[in-house]
This record gives C-alpha cells, sequence and structure tokens, in this order.
C-alpha cells in the first residue's frame, strides 16, 4: 500500500479548513507542505505560520517540503510549527550532514530530496542516515507538471541498495502514474494539483487509494 500525501500547493486556500476536511474524512495521514524562497526554485510559496495555523484544525502529520537555497535556517522554524518530516534538496548550499543532524536533533524525521537533474549516486554517502528519501518526479518549483518517467529508475536503483528506505515520489501523480507506480515499492506518493484541482476531492483520493491501495 503506497500512502497518499496531498500537497497543499495546489488547495484552494479560501476554503482550506473544508478541503482539509476532506481530506481527513478520505483517512489521509500526512499532509505535504511545499515551501519555495524564490532562489533554490523560481517560486515563492509559504512559510511555517500556515503549519501553526493548520495544526489547530488538523491532526494530520506535517511533512515539510523545503525548496529553499539554506534550510539550515528555517529548520528550528518549522519544527517549532509542529513538522513531523523535513527533506531539504541535497542541491542546497547548507552543508548536507549539518542539515540531517539539526533536523535529528529537533526530533523530526529528517529527508532528502534529489531534483530530476541530479543522479542518485549524490545521496548515496547519506542513505544511512535518512528516514526518507524524496524522488522529485517533476522539477520543484511549481505544482500541476507533466510526470517525469526517468525518476522511477532512480526508484529503483534505490530500492536495490536499501531495502529499509522510505521513499517518497513527489510530483506529477495523476490516476494515470498511479498505474504505474503502484508496484514501484515507494512508500509515499506526493499529490496536488490532481487532488485540489478535482471537482470532488474526496472522489480523487478513492480514486487513487483504489489502484495504490
Ligand atoms: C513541486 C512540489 C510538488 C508538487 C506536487 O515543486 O514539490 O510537491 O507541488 O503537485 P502536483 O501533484 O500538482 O505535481
Ligand atoms: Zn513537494
Amino acid at each position: 500500500m503506497i500512502k497518499i500525501c496531498p500537497s497543499i500547493l495546489s488547495a484552494d486556500f479560501l476554503n482550506l479548513k473544508k478541503e482539509l476536511k476532506f481530506l481527513e474524512e478520505s483517512k489521509i495521514e500526512m499532509l505535504h507542505f511545499d515551501v519555495m524562497d524564490g532562489y533554490f526554485v523560481p517560486n515563492l510559496s509559504f512559510g511555517s505560520l500556515i503549519l501553526n495555523s493548520i495544526k489547530k484544525a488538523s491532526k494530520m502529520l506535517m511533512d515539510v517540503h523545503l525548496m529553499v537555497k539554506r534550510p539550515l535556517k528555517f529548520l528550528e522554524q518549522f519544527s517549532k510549527a509542529g513538522a513531523f518530516s523535513m527533506t531539504f534538496h541535497v542541491e542546497c548550499e547548507d552543508n548536507i550532514l549539518d542539515c540531517i543532524n539539526k533536523i535529528k536533533s529537533l526530533n523530526c524525521k529528517c529527508g532528502v530530496a534529489i531534483n530530476p537533474e541530479t543522479p542518485v549516486e549524490k545521496i548515496f554517502p547519506f542513505l544511512d542516515y535518512l528516514d526518507m528519501v524524496v524522488v522529485m518526479s517533476v522539477k520543484p518549483g511549481f505544482g500541476g507538471q507533466e510526470f517525469i518517467k526517468d525518476s522511477l529508475k532512480k526508484v529503483e536503483i534505490l530500492r536495490n541498495k536499501n531495502n529499509f528506505l522510505k521513499i517518497q515520489l513527489d510530483g506529477g501523480i495523476n490516476l494515470n502514474i498511479a498505474k504505474q507506480i503502484k508496484d514501484s515499492g515507494i512508500y509515499y506518493a506526493v499529490v496536488g494539483s490532481y487532488i485540489f484541482c478535482s471537482k470532488d476531492i474526496k472522489q480523487a483520493i478513492f480514486s487513487l487509494k483504489e489502484v495504490l491501495g
């Protein structure tokens, strides 16, 4: 069974409380927060304030995806805001082990993300320290992009290298892609626009769960 993590980047922020309720009624366990700094990616999204608000209205775990040049300076505030897990990019400008150690010292689960153009070998030295690897299946920065099929080759390499590691596939996942990834060995599938841009959020999640288990 692959767990679905809705990315709220594509949510309707004017109706967020209602949409969160739909997710909880659909038995979603973890939300994905795409934090963007406008430098690491050419887009700016939201900070830790949104986690403070959401945790008042929801019991879902909060998974923070930091698409930022210097993640070290944000880790403390997202941990205080209630992050369950924090993922930063291996392409960032901070020392990778410093970020991993800091996230763990904050008692959060730790993930490292790799961009589509980054060879998967780049994260091999860190695998033993991680709770999760995030394989980007779109170019980071925006929701609603096309799934990059080559990302599944990285999943296979990682799966063969370390059978215990949780792999999160992030971006471009819809019902058709779900059918292609259901046996890939990933643990989490991050889904944004397919869920939040659908006419019926609960039906969209139900359709994905029918395929992903
Ligand atoms: C892209 C983000 C993804 C994205 C997922 O930079 O990391 O989480 O928002 O949204 P969709 O499912 O629309 O690709
Ligand atoms: Zn993401």
